[in-house]
């Protein structure tokens, strides 16, 4: 069975990288596009960025456009503290072997889903301005998507703020847009993906794969353990964006609840912020989003391990 018609916008970043080879390492994603946004780093950083990582997963074939440099209101907010000035330091990375396509991210998106014979799902795992952009540049597009379903937000606390997760800070205007489109929305927020750990045994699972690919993870995952750990006293890093791809591959990794999601625009300590009513108490709010709750961690990574696994032996 072909897999399900994918974009993944994204702002590469250790933990996009991983949601990048899950989603090329499963057959069932059929990955069409990946677009860029600044957030990790600059959108040029990122960029390059993901060309490399889909050099080393072997997935030449598909199509990169730069997105957003900053967010709708102007503004770039940029996460260099937690993925290196890079955007993705540690390992070294092989150059990258093909080349982007010059138009916009949100152009691009549009193509893909006018030429898809069936709704394709939007995956967001940076700030989320190429998607809103999109949605208002070309309304008619919501046809052709089936859903978004987003990394950013939690229903508890923030890590960029005390109360803000970094993607949702980054450009909130952009997710608001997503939260009112009517389109179905899933939120991957940091409430589930804390339980995303890359414990050492996972780590050591990545560094026993004799093949660059396994072994490239793990280095990422030494880095970014070192940031989680200085900055937010982890023992092992959170490895938040490949938990959107693995929701699509696997349906019961993760236990949702439908909610009524909003997201802050002007508090003065809390722009950012997501509000999760998962009690119900707006009443006259009805849900416009399923929340992502719980996951099933060991599932989760025999899935990546799984898709890392099959990219190492095939390259
Ligand atoms: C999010 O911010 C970035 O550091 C990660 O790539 C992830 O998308 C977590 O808050
Ligand atoms: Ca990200």
């Amino acid at each position: 069975m072909a897999g399900k018609p994918v974009i993944i916008d994204c702002d590469p970043g250790h933990d996009d990288a991983v949601a990048l080879l899950l989603a090329v390492g499963s057959d069932a994603i059929d990955l069409r596009a990946v677009t860029t946004t600044f957030g990790n780093c600059s959108v040029e950083d990122a960029t390059r960025n993901a060309l490399q990582i889909l050099t080393l997963a072997g997935a030449t074939d598909v199509p990169v456009a730069r997105g957003a440099a900053g967010a709708l209101s102007g503004l770039s907010t940029l996460g260099n503290y937690v993925h290196g000035a890079s955007g993705l330091d540690g390992p070294p990375m092989p150059a990258p072997a093909f080349d982007i396509v010059e138009e916009p991210a949100p152009a691009m998106m549009r193509r893909v889903i006018e030429k898809s014979s069936e709704p394709v799902t939007v995956v967001a795992t940076g700030p989320i301005t190429n998607v809103a952009q999109l949605l208002l540049d070309s309304p008619e597009s919501k046809e052709g998507i089936r859903e978004i379903i987003f990394m950013g937000g939690s229903t508890e606390r923030g890590n960029h703020t005390p109360t803000a997760e970094f993607n949702t800070y980054a450009d909130p205007e952009a997710l608001d847009v997503v939260l009112q489109s009517g389109l179905p929305v899933r939120m991957v927020g940091l409430n589930l993906t804390h339980q995303a750990l890359a414990a050492p045994a996972v780590v050591e699972r990545m560094a026993a794969m004799h093949h660059t690919v396994g072994q490239t993870c793990a280095a990422w995952m030494g880095f970014f353990g070192a940031s989680y750990n200085r900055i937010w006293e982890f023992d092992a890093p959170p490895v938040h964006d490949p938990c959107t791809v693995a929701a699509l591959i696997d349906r019961d990794v993760i236990g949702w609840r439908e909610a009524f999601v909003a997201v802050e625009l002007e508090g003065k300590w809390t722009r950012g912020t997501t509000v999760v009513d998962l009690h119900g108490r707006y009443r006259e709010q009805a849900p416009n989003a399923k929340v992502a709750i719980t996951l099933d961690a060991e599932r989760y990574w025999d899935l990546v391990l799984k898709s890392v696994d099959r990219l190492g032996r095939q390259s």
